[in-house]
């Protein structure tokens, strides 16, 4: 088996998939592309991720580590740059589904994708203050914000800091909201640390009681546009053409938008991607799944983060939405893991990160819409789920995959059914 690598891609000249590898090969393809190094690659051979010290610092009452498959999706083109992208997850064809969206979507031309901003706000709130308090706050303004710039020295080293101060008003409530931009970190310590210090200087102030200061996860700093236009050849099936299909993906798209049963199901097909990602770079995905709820309930109803549409003959597909992640600090320095993923996506900012990851839930997005359009969707994902389905029925080695193809050869894709093979297959 022969690899090249250019610097920029990869192929393989035998026609070997990166699917059909063993672990190993894999490793040794990543090795050889630049993507990891001896230690990194010995590392993964080991399965030991996490030491017992490492474990005691990120959590408490720790008694081991959980392991979850780790793997990596192909052929991710985004902004004209090519990605390999690390993702853990439990769920087969996930991976899969992201790898073929992505080579699809590569074919015709890549993702562009359009981040805003990376601002996260915090918020200190009071409460039953008084009028004259909130004048004298309110004209401390200035004040109050130099005293936030400088509570961080070594954010506004980096460039980041407060960007902007806003009072907002709610019944007995009055809250001072801090825009934050943190670089490249997530910034929830340094947010807090920030807020925590001026609610000193606030409470100092006012003479009084600050109810409480802590950062906003809505992620309304960070929202994230991901596009993509497909080629109608690129989406063709053995048994529809490629124009139906998009035609069908854009009225399930306006489904979605319809009713908020289909939209939850939309969005959780796009956050199998994101949250894969999130945990294979060592993200708070618990931020992320709060901010994708509170941004999707945006305009008052529940809305699909994504929409497709057709436009000079090609499928265009559009996501929208927060994406609260870091490429430094917290986790993501500590855990080696997390270290590793940023090294094989290449990945030199928290912006870049952010874009690979909305590119991730755009294509897990399309390859689910264009599975339950055509196929419908336990073709694909139960045709890689019977492996984990014969592994619960017992099968061991080489019963695995025996009993996996018998299980997609029947199509019954029930734990009895597959126990009842392995039994048949012990018997012989
Ligand atoms: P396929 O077209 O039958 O596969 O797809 P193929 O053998 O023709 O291969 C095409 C490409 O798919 C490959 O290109 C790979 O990129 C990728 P190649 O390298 O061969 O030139 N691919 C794979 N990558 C890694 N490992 C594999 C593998 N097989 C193909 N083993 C596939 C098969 C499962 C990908 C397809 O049927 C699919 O995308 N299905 C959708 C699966 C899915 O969305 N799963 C998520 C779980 S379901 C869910 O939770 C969300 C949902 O409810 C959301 C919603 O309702 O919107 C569905």
């Amino acid at each position: 088996m022969y690899w090249w690598w250019n610097g920029y891609g990869y192929g393989c000249k035998t026609g070997m998939k990166i699917y059909e590898m063993t672990d190993e090969q894999r490793i040794k393809l990543l090795l050889d592309g630049g993507y990891l190094t001896e230690g990194q690659a010995d590392l993964l051979r080991s399965r030991q991720t996490i030491s017992t010290d490492l474990a005691d610092s990120l959590s408490e009452n720790q008694i081991g580590s959980f392991s979850l498959p780790y793997g990596f999706a192909t052929d991710f083109l985004v902004d004209g740059i090519d990605y390999l992208v690390p993702m853990v997850i439990e769920e087969p064809s996930v991976i899969a589904a992201a790898s073929n969206a992505a080579k699809r979507i590569k074919n015709s031309g890549g993702f562009r994708t359009f981040p805003t901003s990376r601002i996260v706000y915090g918020q200190i709130v009071l409460e039953n203050i008084t009028q004259a308090s909130l004048s004298r706050l309110e004209q401390a303004s200035s004040e109050i914000f130099e005293f936030a710039q400088n509570a961080h020295p070594s954010l506004l080293k980096r460039g980041g800091g407060v960007v902007s101060l806003n009072f907002n008003y709610y019944d007995e409530f009055v809250e001072i909201e801090l825009g934050i931009d943190t670089v490249d970190a997530m910034g929830a310590n340094m947010v807090n640390t920030i807020l925590e210090k001026t609610s000193q200087k606030v409470s100092t102030m006012i003479n009084g009681d600050v109810l409480c200061s802590i950062l906003s996860n809505s992620g309304q700093g960070q929202v994230i546009t991901v596009e993509a236009e497909i080629n109608f050849d690129q989406l063709s099936t053995k048994t529809m053409a490629g124009h139906e299909v998009a035609t069908r993906i854009v009225k399930l798209s306006a489904f979605a938008k319809a009713s908020v049963k289909r939209a939850v199901t939309h969005n959780k097909g796009i956050m199998n991607g994101i949250d894969a990602v999130l945990l294979a770079t060592g993200n708070d995905f618990r931020a992320q799944e709060a901010a994708a709820h509170s941004f999707a309930f945006e305009s008052g109803q529940y809305q699909p983060f994504s929409e497709w549409h057709l436009a000079e003959g090609k499928l265009v597909g559009t996501l929208k939405m927060p994406i609260e992640l870091g490429s430094v600090g917290g986790a993501i320095r500590a855990l080696p893991m997390a270290q590793l993923s940023l090294a094989i996506m290449k990945i030199h900012s928290s912006k870049q990160l952010q874009s690979v990851v909305g590119a991730v839930g755009l294509a897990n997005n399309l390859s689910a819409l264009r599975a339950l359009v055509t196929t419908g969707i336990q073709a694909g994902h139960m045709g890689l789920q019977s492996k984990s389905l014969a592994i619960s029925a017992g099968a061991v080695g080489t019963e695995i995959d025996l009993v996996a193809a018998k299980l997609n050869q029947t199509k019954n894709y029930t734990i009895k059914n597959a126990q009842n093979i392995l039994l048949e297959l012990r018997d012989k």
